[in-house]
């Protein structure tokens, strides 16, 4: 199905947001399955500035010295995560990359160069999924379908077990509460309760409205 305002011979843009373990990954993988688009986890993106501060013994609330990891990261985001040519998939899932992230995340410098590049990534492929906390109200307004994931704070800490419940709530209420483009709900977007329908019932309607 194409939407009647996208150029031909591009792909549609989807923009997923949500707070941690609401569902994003899980159903951007199967939307951008079906669509026969890729996929971008932004959340990755951060993830890898944090861990590259942690190497370089960086204090992630220092805004300036942040930024400049981020600046000079080379990140590769796909099926597995490579960050300054180290492949860093597991490593940034762990409990210190974790407990960093909100504060790297919450710095407005390495939230430009990350919109920057997350843009330069769609305009490259001419479309794709992509998942986030920002992303329909910040980095592609314009998508031609925005997504606002939910689930019960009892679904996500389950989905989220390994970090713990009491770690999610706390990153939530980081995400939900800086000054740098909060998570929230953008306009325009579809808010879809997660814990209520399968995958598939999901995908089957985000279909009925791109
Ligand atoms: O989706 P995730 O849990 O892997 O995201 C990790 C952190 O990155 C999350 O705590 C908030 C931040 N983030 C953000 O601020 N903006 C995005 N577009 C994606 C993630």
């Amino acid at each position: 199905m194409t939407s009647p305002t996208r150029e031909t011979g591009t792909h549609p843009v989807v923009a997923i947001d949500g707070p941690a373990g609401s569902g994003k990954s899980t159903l951007s993988r199967a939307l951008a399955a079906r669509l026969g688009i890729e996929r971008l986890d932004t959340g990755a993106m951060y993830r890898s500035v944090a861990w590259a501060a942690l190497r370089d013994q960086i204090d992630p609330s220092d805004l300036e010295a942040v930024a400049g990891v981020a600046q000079n990261l080379t990140i590769e985001v796909g099926d597995r995560v490579v960050a300054d040519g180290t492949d860093i998939t597991e490593a940034i899932r762990g409990p210190e990359v974790s407990a960093a992230v909100s504060a790297v995340a919450a710095n407005p410098a390495v939230r430009a160069v990350m919109v920057e590049r997350q843009r330069s990534w769609v305009a490259l492929r001419g479309g794709g999924v992509v998942e986030g906390r920002d992303i329909a109200s910040v980095v592609l307004p314009d998508a031609d379908l925005k997504l606002y994931l939910t689930a019960s704070p009892e679904v996500r800490a389950a989905r989220r077990s390994e970090e713990g419940a009491e770690a999610v709530a706390r990153r939530d209420r980081l995400d939900s509460t800086r000054a740098a483009s909060p998570l929230e709900v953008a306009d325009g977007a579809w808010v879809i309760d997660t814990g209520s329908n399968s995958v598939e019932q999901i995908v089957e309607e985000v279909l009925t409205w791109l």
